[in-house]
């Protein structure tokens, strides 16, 4: 087989495996194969030029960044869809199109419709040309978006090239970019530990993930797509009489297609499947608010027509609200790790979507003053994609008399001291560290799997310990014995010593795990892993100025001055040298004492790309010197990628695994650094 042919049927298989794990969420072979295939590809291109193909899918990441976004015109009007609420209004719109289409109200003849699921994201339209993405763009007003193409060739469930002979000429394929309700998760958490406002729902988080001029950081939002329609002008219509086909065909393209749709004989069939999705829509990954009514028959479509805003063919009907009314008893504060004071609602407990609700968070000062909830008022909550509800408002009845506006208290419930607010912040801190509260939610937090992962420390646990005053601080629960612990509640002997063993077993974890579990303001898991790959050990990084923090990948000016606030302050100086003192380690291996330190012990490196200023044979010698290795491919296992001009295919891996990535003056400084 020639190189050209291997290479065309490289990319075939890579499309393929592409879309049957993004697509279809089935993937064949293992992530290890995938990238064999891509690495081949991506080697075969290196060493022809004159075969590369800008839609390769090693080529999904490149490109010139974007540089703000043009406007773009669509095909055709992209319209918006009308919405129905009950049954009623549903049989309304089957009266409509019935008439439309010339057919009695009272015959028999059902009308043919498709019910989708209405996803909850942004819609998006794909010009495909010759069977390539060409251009991705957002609704905008409806007659011109946004143009986001480069965002949108990293999202890997959208195909750059269209496999079983699409049509030649240009159309649109339109459809929805939403983000998975797990992938939603995972972001807000880590904004939330670099105390960055969290996003409300995956929508938003979407939008904001689709219009960021950053396309390395989209990548790493896991955003999916679903395509539901095809515009094509009028002479090149595909070959599809009805929307059932049409969708078949966009499946047979490789596009991804929301798999639950069904072809409804009728209106009864309609409302039966809006019915089975009310409650059934929860257990999908990712938020839907509704479902899509369509007529069936393409012909009969334009027959029916649209308004200068909805088509009169189609409706959505949206899913009754999950809200509930009920009597707020009082407004309260509650104070975490880092001091952030967050007001929340007891609530009368209510009945919503399937859990009985009493507690509803308001965010902050300024959240409750917006909505103007008060004590003893009645109010509605609603459950949007997140487990805490939400108050939406207060019903406020005429002539009802209300208590006062809620107050900030102005000193801390738990410990007493004056509560503060920076000028140009939102939230109120407490700010003192032995506040019992802090020390509770700071406890859990170091804890936690993804800093100290001491399991068996949960909630109830460290209630006691800190109200026993057997706790303080974190270096504390080293010195607990299995004879202190049994006698907890709802501890035995056994348990205390698991725990003990748990504590005994965190005494050896890596430095990342300390500096992300001590709680350093916007300190999150990466923030505290780059740190750790950076200086090895508690000293060097103690020994660190501003500077050189800064100096390091993920680590920004923000960071870099918490970190060295924190470590000037001479209690978490304290409370270091006795977490030491307690056998915690405080280095990563092979720092100290060793001939030729080895700072990079345990860290596996893959370079794509060239590198400027020295060769890759000096890279990895440098890399293996300092005792990291160097390998082909990407894998969870990878601690760094590092990424030199006209990267190869291995950053798509890495950006899907979420490897971070240092350019080459990062990883000049990391691996001078060590030196
Ligand atoms: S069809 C002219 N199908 O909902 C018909 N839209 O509220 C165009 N949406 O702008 C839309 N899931 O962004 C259609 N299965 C689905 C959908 C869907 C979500 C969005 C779409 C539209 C909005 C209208």
């Amino acid at each position: 087989m020639t190189p050209a042919d291997r290479i065309l049927e490289l990319r075939r298989l890579i499309r393929h495996h592409e879309e049957r794990y993004y697509v279809l969420d089935d993937p064949e072979i293992a992530d290890v194969e995938f990238d064999a295939l891509l690495r081949e590809l991506a080697d075969l291109e290196a060493a022809h030029p004159e075969l590369v193909d800008p839609d390769s899918p090693t080529q999904r990441v490149g490109g010139r960044p974007a540089e703000g976004f043009a406007t773009a015109k669509h095909l055709a009007p992209m319209l918006s869809l009308d919405n129905t609420y009950d049954e009623g209004e549903l049989r309304e719109f089957d009266q409509r199109v019935r008439r439309a289409l010339g057919i009695a109200a009272e015959a028999g003849t059902p009308v043919g419709y498709v019910a989708e699921l209405k996803i909850d994201g942004l819609s998006i339209a794909l010009t495909y040309e010759q069977g390539r993405l060409r251009r991705a763009v957002t609704r905008g007003d409806g007659v011109q978006g946004e143009d986001v193409t480069q965002n949108a060739r990293v999202i890997q469930a959208i195909p750059l090239v269209l496999r079983d002979s699409p049509p030649e000429a240009a159309m649109e394929v339109r459809g929805e970019i939403y983000l998975p309700r797990a992938a939603f998760t995972r972001m807000n958490d880590e904004r939330e530990a670099r105390e960055e406002p969290v996003f409300a729902n995956p929508r938003n988080a979407a939008a904001g993930a689709i219009r960021t001029l950053d396309h390395g950081a989209v990548a790493k939002r896991g955003l999916r797509a679903f395509t539901y329609q095809i515009v094509a002008p009028a002479d090149a219509t595909p070959a599809a009489a009805t929307h059932h086909e049409t969708l078949a065909l966009l499946a047979s393209w490789g596009c991804p297609v929301e798999r639950h749709w069904r072809v409804c004989d009728g209106i009864d069939a309609v409302i039966a499947y809006c019915e089975e999705w009310r409650e059934a829509r929860h257990s999908l990954p990712f938020d839907t608010d509704g479902v899509v009514i369509k007529l069936d028959d393409l012909a009969a479509r334009d027959t029916v027509g649209h308004t200068a805003k909805f088509p009169r063919w189609a409706v959505a009907f949206k899913f009754p609200a999950e809200q509930a009314t009920t009597r707020l008893i009082k407004i309260d504060v509650n104070v975490g790790r880092t001091g952030r004071v967050t007001p929340f609602a007891w609530l009368e407990p209510v009945h919503l979507s399937g859990t009985t609700v009493q507690l509803a968070t308001l965010h902050n000062e300024q959240e409750v003053k917006r909505r103007d909830v008060r004590d003893g008022d009645l109010v509605i909550v609603e459950k949007g994609g997140e487990i805490i509800p939400k108050i939406v408002k207060p019903v406020i009845r005429d002539g009802e008399p209300r208590n006062p506006p809620w107050q900030m208290p102005t000193t801390c419930k738990f410990c007493g001291s004056t509560l503060v607010k920076p000028d140009d912040e939102v939230d109120w801190r407490c700010e003192n560290v032995s506040c019992p509260a802090r020390i509770r939610r700071g406890l859990l937090h170091f804890a936690s799997r993804r800093a100290m992962n001491i399991e068996g420390l949960g909630e109830s646990l460290v209630d006691q310990l800190v109200s026993k005053a057997l706790v303080h601080d974190y270096a504390d629960l080293y010195a607990l014995t299995v004879d202190q612990l049994a006698e907890l509640e709802r501890m035995g002997k056994k348990s205390a010593a698991n725990l003990v063993a748990e504590l005994d077993a965190s005494r050896h974890l890596e430095l990342w795990r300390l500096l992300h579990g001590i709680g350093i303001r916007h300190v999150g898991e990466r923030g505290a892993q780059a740190l750790a790959a950076a200086f090895h050990s508690m000293a060097r990084l103690r020994a660190a100025t501003v500077e050189q923090m800064q100096s390091v990948p993920d680590v920004g000016t923000v960071v870099a001055a918490s970190v060295r606030s924190f470590l000037d302050e001479p209690r978490n100086q304290t409370l270091v040298d006795r977490l030491a003192a307690a056998g915690v380690r405080m280095e990563d291996e092979h720092v100290e004492g060793a001939e030729t330190p080895k700072p990079l012990a345990g860290q596996t490196f893959v370079i794509t790309g060239t590198l400027d200023q020295l060769t890759r044979e000096a890279a990895e010698e440098r890399i293996a010197a300092l005792g990291g290795k160097v390998s082909g491919s990407v894998s969870k296992k990878t601690r760094w990628i590092v990424v030199g001009r006209d990267p190869g295919s291995k950053i798509e891996k890495a950006r899907a695994v979420g490897t971070p990535e240092l350019d080459e003056a990062a990883f000049l400084k990391l691996i001078m650094t060590d030196q």
